[in-house]
């Protein structure tokens, strides 16, 4: 990407600073049809509605959906009646099963590139490959693939870095897969170290295309400006993952989840500030950060552009 893929919000102003937004950030796809899929049954259904966790990684959006009479709690346990969400990083078939059988209605959301993930898991297992899935330990995402390959009787093993091959017990044959918003140069790590030892490997790369579109646009944003601010919830895997990339191009790098969080000690003295937004940020969210940072105006020129959209 040029320079010219990168999108500058508006010119000098007095106070000579500029506003380069990344090329594409915040909603992808997945996590705007989640939203808007929840906010349709919303308007459908008077009946209670429950997500189980966060739909989206993104504590704006939760209370936007608390505001609309759609609580959140952490097990399917603790709704009596009506419907569950399950959220856009998907869910086990086992609490989709006890969903039901607590006769509940289930809307889900789940995005149709970690459906890929799962189907992926599934034909590995089927065809008797062990399987590795590239990911974060704990993440909603890496629980519900281990979920669903557990409920026929697989096992998966969870890697996060290229290193951890070494130490694992691996057999003639096996599958590689990874979390939708991981790194994928760090998949292709994980399957080459794989290969090293094993003679059969199928490696399937399920890293989503809007977390590579981000992440691209991340990197070129960050070699372009003095500072970088990474707009995203904490617990957003691939929010921090763009953290971590405009770092790695030795630019100071802040996240935050709300303008509030601005500190102006961050961006003191610096002409040209970098935006970028992970892909549960709201537009609102956004533009509210673009207007803090440019004195109470987005700047004259503002093109935000989702990962999909380019
Ligand atoms: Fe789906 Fe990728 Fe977004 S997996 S939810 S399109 S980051």
């Amino acid at each position: 990407m040029t320079m010219a893929a990168i999108k500058q919000g508006g010119a000098l102003n007095s106070e000579s600073r500029r506003i380069v937004l990344a090329q594409v950030a915040g909603f992808c796809f997945g996590v705007r049809r989640a939203v808007e899929i929840t906010l349709g049954e919303r308007m459908r259904s008077a009946g209670c509605m429950t997500t189980i966790g966060p739909v989206v990684h993104n504590t704006q959006v939760s209370a936007r959906l608390q505001a609309e009479g759609i609580e959140q709690v952490v097990s399917v346990d603790e709704v009596a009646s009506g419907t569950i969400v399950i959220s856009a990083h998907g869910a086990s078939p086992q609490i989709k099963a006890r969903a039901k059988e607590q006769g509940l209605n289930v809307l889900d959301v789940t995005c149709p590139f970690v459906t890929k993930v799962h189907r992926s898991a599934k034909q590995l297992l089927e065809q008797g490959y062990q399987i590795i899935l590239v990911g974060d330990r704990g993440h909603t995402e890496v629980v519900g693939v281990i979920g669903a390959i557990e409920s026929r009787g697989g096992e998966v093993t969870v890697v996060s870095a290229p290193e951890e091959v070494e130490s694992l017990d691996l057999g003639p044959r096996v599958g590689v897969i990874s979390q939708t918003t991981q790194y994928s140069s760090v998949f292709e790590q994980v399957a080459a170290a794989v290969r090293r030892r094993v003679p059969d490997v199928r490696a399937i790369n399920t890293v989503c295309g809007a977390t590579e579109e981000l992440q691209h646009a991340a990197v070129n944003l960050a070699r372009q400006v003095e500072v970088a601010i990474v707009i995203g919830g904490r617990s957003s895997a691939n929010s921090r993952r763009l953290r971590e990339l405009c770092e790695a191009e030795g630019v100071p790098t802040y996240q935050i989840e709300t303008a509030d969080e601005i500190d102006e000690e961050w961006i003191e003295g610096k002409s040209t500030i970098g935006l970028t937004a992970g892909a549960s940020t709201p537009d609102w969210v956004i533009e509210d950060v673009a207007r803090r940072l440019n004195f109470g105006s987005l700047p004259e020129v503002w093109n935000l552009a989702h990962p999909d959209e380019k």
